[in-house]
């Protein structure tokens, strides 16, 4: 019997604990790896520790150095930051990987199989904004400050080829916004291009669109792409077009690599509309976890756990509504576990 591989779990907010059930579920019936450290952060580190990432939390991941999360809330407007972002940059995410593969045939677009890298640190995403006061409106003018920088676009955009070359990928596409944001999003496509023809020419094509001409071709012609790479706020928003491609936010899941810890999420959020109906579709974070499996190089679980993903959505045919079914989470998860048996 190997040795447990020890990962930090993190259950999240919203329907965050019922797909962690339902993942934990899945994954000891095809034989988890995984020895967890359960910890608590997002609003349920509020609740809990009276902080949204607790210290208990950022020790663990860095003892573990690895992690399966469900999402975590973040308030809008105001209230505490971020604690995905502040995760991403206490261990350095700076790639975050997001396939986008068609797992259910049929659909208003069939065979998908393109893979999102975002940039994970850096951009406009990383909310250093104030207000300026005037008079008596002390929310008069808001300010956002991006910042890209040239050696965390090469270090993105490398870990994006070098993803390309082994996958096999045959052209990788930069989206920016270099005609209006010269800077800020030209320096990224300039990191691309010089790095490409230093390193990878010929390896695959390389080419770039705008951004928002980006949008619109993915919706009529998604076929065309087969892998995008590009800044923070740009991929956040891409990765939820990329979801809807394929039928929903409930089949879509991330990696947050870095060089000091990987974590492992669904796209979706929390998710607080039906949070506690028992009706999530743990899909998206189970895909997730089928990635910590492939870094862990357990290819072979990773492998069994998509087709049993595969078998029960399109042979048994038992889904969860977002997908047009009836199942519940626990009917759901418990079909999965047949599958493995
Ligand atoms: P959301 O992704 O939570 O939900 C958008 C829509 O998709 C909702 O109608 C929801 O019911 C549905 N949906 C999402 N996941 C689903 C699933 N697994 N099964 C079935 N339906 C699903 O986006 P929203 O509502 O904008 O954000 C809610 C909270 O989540 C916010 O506080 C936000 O900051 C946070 N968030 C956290 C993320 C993370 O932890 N990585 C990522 C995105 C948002």
């Amino acid at each position: 019997m190997p040795q447990p591989i020890l990962a930090t779990l993190i259950p999240g907010d919203g329907i965050g604990p019922e797909i962690v059930d339902a993942a934990i579920t899945v994954l000891d019936a095809l034989g988890s790896p995984f020895a967890w450290d359960r910890q608590v952060a997002g609003l349920a580190g509020v609740t809990a520790a009276g902080d949204p990432l607790p210290t208990e939390a950022l020790e663990s991941i860095r003892r573990t150095r690895l992690a399966l999360k469900g999402p975590l809330e973040t308030p809008s407007g105001g209230g505490y930051r971020s604690s995905n972002v502040r995760l991403r940059e206490e261990f350095k995410l700076y790639a975050n990987l997001r396939p986008v593969r068609t797992m259910i045939p049929g659909g208003r677009f069939d065979d998908i199989d393109l893979v999102i890298v975002r940039e994970n640190l850096e951009g406009l995403y990383i909310g250093h904004e104030h207000y300026i006061p005037i008079d008596d409106d002390p929310h008069a003018v808001a300010m956002a400050t991006g910042v890209n920088t040239r050696k965390g676009s090469a270090r993105l955009l490398e870990y994006a080829f070098e993803h390309a070359v082994a996958t096999g990928r045959k052209k990788v596409t930069i989206v920016h916004k270099a005609n209006i944001m010269k800077a800020l999003t030209g320096i990224f496509l300039e990191a691309g291009q010089e790095l490409y023809e230093r390193k990878y020419k010929g390896r695959f094509e390389l080419d770039s669109v705008i951004i928002d001409a980006c949008a619109m071709k993915l919706v009529i012609n998604p076929w065309q792409f087969d892998m995008l790479v590009t800044t923070n706020l740009f991929g956040d928003i891409l990765s939820d077009l990329g979801a809807g491609l394929i039928g929903g936010l409930g089949l879509a899941p991330g990696a947050n690599i870095g060089a000091d810890a990987a974590i492992f999420e669904a796209v979706h959020g929390s998710a607080p509309d039906i949070a506690g109906k028992g009706i999530a579709n743990p899909t998206a974070l189970l895909l997730a976890a089928a990635m910590m499996l492939e870094h862990c190089r357990l290819g072979e679980q990773a492998g069994r756990l998509r087709r049993a993903i595969a078998d029960t959505l399109n042979v048994d045919k038992v889904r969860t509504g977002d997908l047009g079914g009836s199942a519940s989470t626990v009917a759901y998860t418990q079909a999965l576990v047949r599958r493995l048996a």
